[in-house]
């Protein structure tokens, strides 16, 4: 019997999930289907119940759902529970597992794609929304000198940083507060892009050797990447990487196998410029 898998999120008719989970699946030779689905906006757990009444065994979840499906679960990972938020679900006789591969999949990508390691180094993360939050802990595992949450609204930024703070010295506030610092890893988490505005960044803050890192992606550079690039970056990604790591942590907690994962990413790659 062929095991169902499938992403939910409103909208998803342009999720790559699909692709990705069906080369996965092809080169692990594991016998599955990936599909994806649209949830109604207030539909969430209904479209959930469904699909595990119809025999599936697993779930990514994206936007709008992450939070919602973080309250669902009967049991979550660490890495969920501290993000609050979930994006992969395991279904088990009553039982919904829920954990949140998204910072790993990030930090994946930064050292093993990339090649850069975080050990020792500066990072700023911009942003202080859902997709911030889910990072964190992966981060903070790499341990990094330490980690500045920079956020338009500071008090978000504050708390993020004073719930996060451990044997890393992580702090938050506004860009302002930053002015004069650099910092060797900065990582874009906000979603300015998707308005078309671009994001202050004080003049000085990419340290030489620097990566810049968005977590959004798109043909070509990024608004966000052209602007690490001229104002210093040594370095400068894309989120595609870490979309395609977050499926393959996913896709081994399934599955109990690491799928490859640069044949696929060069793939997408080849895709988007087209
Ligand atoms: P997501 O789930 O994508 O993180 P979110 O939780 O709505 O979405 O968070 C969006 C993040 O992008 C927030 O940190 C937001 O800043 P505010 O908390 O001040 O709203 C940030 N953001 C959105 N538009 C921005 C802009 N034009 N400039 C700077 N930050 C922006």
């Amino acid at each position: 019997m062929t095991d169902r898998y499938c992403v939910f999120g409103n909208p998803i008719a342009h999720s790559k999930s699909p692709t990705i989970h069906t080369l996965f699946a092809a080169s692990t030779q594991q016998d599955l289907s990936y599909e994806a689905l649209l949830a109604p906006l207030d539909g969430f757990a209904d479209a959930v119940c469904d699909f595990v009444a119809a025999g599936g065994r697993g779930a990514n979840v994206t936007v709008p759902f992450k939070e919602e499906a973080y309250r669902l679960c009967n049991r979550l990972s660490q890495r969920a529970e501290r993000a609050g938020a979930v994006n992969t679900l395991v279904f088990d006789g009553n039982e919904i597992f829920g954990d949140n591969t998204d910072g790993a999949g990030l930090v994946r990508d930064i050292t093993c794609n990339l090649g850069f390691s975080l050990a020792g180094k500066r990072v700023l993360l911009l942003g202080a929304g859902g997709a911030a939050r889910g990072v964190i802990l992966p981060l903070l595992a790499g341990q990094p000198a330490s980690l500045f949450i920079a956020n338009r609204s500071p008090e978000k930024a504050e708390a993020l940083a004073s719930l996060f703070a451990g044997s890393v010295t992580v702090d938050g506030g506004n860009v302002a507060k930053i002015s004069g610092k650099s910092f060797d890893l900065v990582i874009n988490a906000t979603s300015a892009s998707l308005s078309g505005a671009s994001i202050s960044m004080p003049a000085g803050v990419f340290a030489p050797g620097s990566l810049a890192y968005d977590m959004r992606y798109g043909q070509g550079d990024t608004p966000f990447m052209a602007q690490a690039r001229s104002q210093g970056a040594a370095q400068c990604a894309d989120g595609l990487g870490m979309l395609v790591e977050q499926a393959a942590e996913a896709f081994m907690l399934w599955r109990g196998v690491r799928p490859e994962t640069p044949i696929v990413l060069a793939g997408l790659r080849a895709q988007l410029a087209v």
